[in-house]
């Protein structure tokens, strides 16, 4: 166990955006908590007091330092519900569809993971590029490689991130040098979970990648782990390519659904994220609603894979409603920058005939987010006693993005204008357990 790190006592002043409601579920403007001139003040990596400057200010300790962003918006950090560092050097690779390209791009990349010098450089640079766009929390796939895992949680206990990270379970249709076995698997996947789950700020995902790359005994003892710690999270892959969605039919022709494949296997729980669910039915999403099981819209990766379009108001139904969180998908993803998946939810929102309204936008990728993963009485808001996991955004970070500024009237279009227009240049700082991480230069 590595000793809980002391900080000074800190304060950041500056325009506060966070929720109090589920603008989903309400008024998105009256979910949406706004202190035009706020103070935060943290001590020992918690938020201990956030309001009004004014009022906030006769409850700061003498001599506390007090950090000013004048023209920024502090948000609570983001959190990206579904990523693959080891992708993050193949992101942009050119014309295929999810199968084909898993097979042209991913897997020989992934297998250079074996090596733990080269999976420490990609865990090293994938968490300052996170940090660089204001995501403080994680769900993050490795590979099969328990050393890639080992690689991913040393990074990021040393910046002591809130991360949730787990070894690829794989076990057939998959290059040998890649493949593990249902048993070799879960043995691996035990001692890592044992070593790190709980450990500091980090968490442990079983991580089947997919139905097709797990035979039905690898999945059983997915469950089986899941069974032991239901403080475990699970990730995988559901349901995000018409072709992929056939192939499971063929390979599982006794369930019901993709959904079902998983369900019956003891992996459709709470702390379970699906990654995409595009091609699903209503009794699949009424399966995830009773089990507490996450959804992750990953739409710069959807639309970059021509996968298809995420019905995110079906799937937040108030009558059911199940949780989603938004996800980057490196490498299928386009972008580390949740910004940038808010600016391609907003459109995909929009060929569905719905309107993704700014606040609820900037809930998914924070508190929603943080909801999904079972996370919220942690992160994801900005409230006494959360983790100080928080990021400081520039709306006026680009002279185009300065001249949109000037238009904006209310705090929910200044936060459109940045989800539309913003990307890693619009974070001044990202703080993780109140210590500054990131500052742009
Ligand atoms: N399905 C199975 N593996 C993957 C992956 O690595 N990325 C995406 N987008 N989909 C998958
Ligand atoms: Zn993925």
């Amino acid at each position: 166990m590595t000793a809980p790190r002391t900080h000074d006592i800190l304060a950041l002043r500056g325009r506060v955006v966070t929720f109090r409601d589920d603008p989903f579920a309400t008024d998105p403007v009256a979910a949406l908590h706004h202190e035009e001139d706020g103070l935060i003040i943290i001590r020992d990596g918690r938020i201990e007091r956030m309001g009004a400057h004014a009022d906030t200010l006769p409850h700061l300790p003498a001599g506390t330092q007090v950090v000013h962003y004048p023209d920024c918006v502090i948000s609570a950090g983001f959190v990206d519900t579904h990523v693959h560092y080891p992708q993050l050097p193949m992101i942009a690779a050119y014309g295929e569809q999810l199968l084909e390209w898993l097979e042209r791009y991913t897997f020989p990349t992934e297998s250079r993971f074996r090596d733990p010098a080269y999976a420490r450089d990609i865990a090293r640079r994938f968490l300052a590029g996170l940090l660089r766009c204001g995501t403080t929390t994680a769900a993050v796939f490795c590979t099969v490689h328990p050393q890639s895992v080992e690689a991913f949680f040393s990074e990021s206990e040393r910046l002591d991130t809130l991360m949730i990270a787990g070894k690829v379970l794989m076990d057939r249709n998959a290059p040998p040098d890649l493949r593990d076995t249902a048993q070799g698997g879960y043995d691996d996947s035990l001692a890592l979970m044992t070593r790190w789950h709980g450990r500091g700020r980090q968490m442990y995902a079983v991580t089947p990648r997919f139905a097709p790359t797990s035979s039905e005994e690898q999945l059983e003892l997915a469950g089986a782990l899941l069974a032991r710690d239901d403080t475990v999270f699970m990730q995988t892959h559901l349901a995000e390519n018409l072709d992929e969605v056939a192939w499971v039919r063929g390979l599982f022709p006794a369930r019901r659904s993709y959904l079902d494949v998983y369900a019956h296997a003891g992996l459709v729980r709470p702390r379970a994220i699906m990654g995409h669910a595009i091609h699903v039915d209503e009794p699949d999403l009424m399966t995830c609603h009773d089990s507490g099981c996450a959804l992750a819209h990953c739409p710069t990766s959807n639309l970059f894979l021509g996968s298809g379009s995420f019905r995110l108001f079906d799937a937040l139904d108030p009558r059911r409603p199940v949780r989603v969180g938004l996800g980057t998908d490196i490498g299928a993803g386009t972008s580390l920058s949740q910004l940038q998946s808010l600016n391609e939810a907003y459109k995909v929102a929009q060929g569905t005939g719905r309107r993704l309204h700014p606040a609820q936008a900037f809930w998914l990728a924070t508190a929603g987010g943080a909801r999904a993963l079972h996370l919220d009485h942690r992160i994801g808001t900005i409230a006494p006693g959360m983790e100080a996991d928080l990021c400081i955004l520039d709306p006026a970070a680009t002279p185009l993005q300065a001249l949109r500024a000037q238009s904006c009237d209310s705090i929910s279009d200044l936060l459109f204008s940045l989800m539309m227009l913003g990307d890693d240049r619009s974070i001044r700082a990202t703080y993780v357990a109140g210590r500054k991480v990131h500052e742009r230069t």
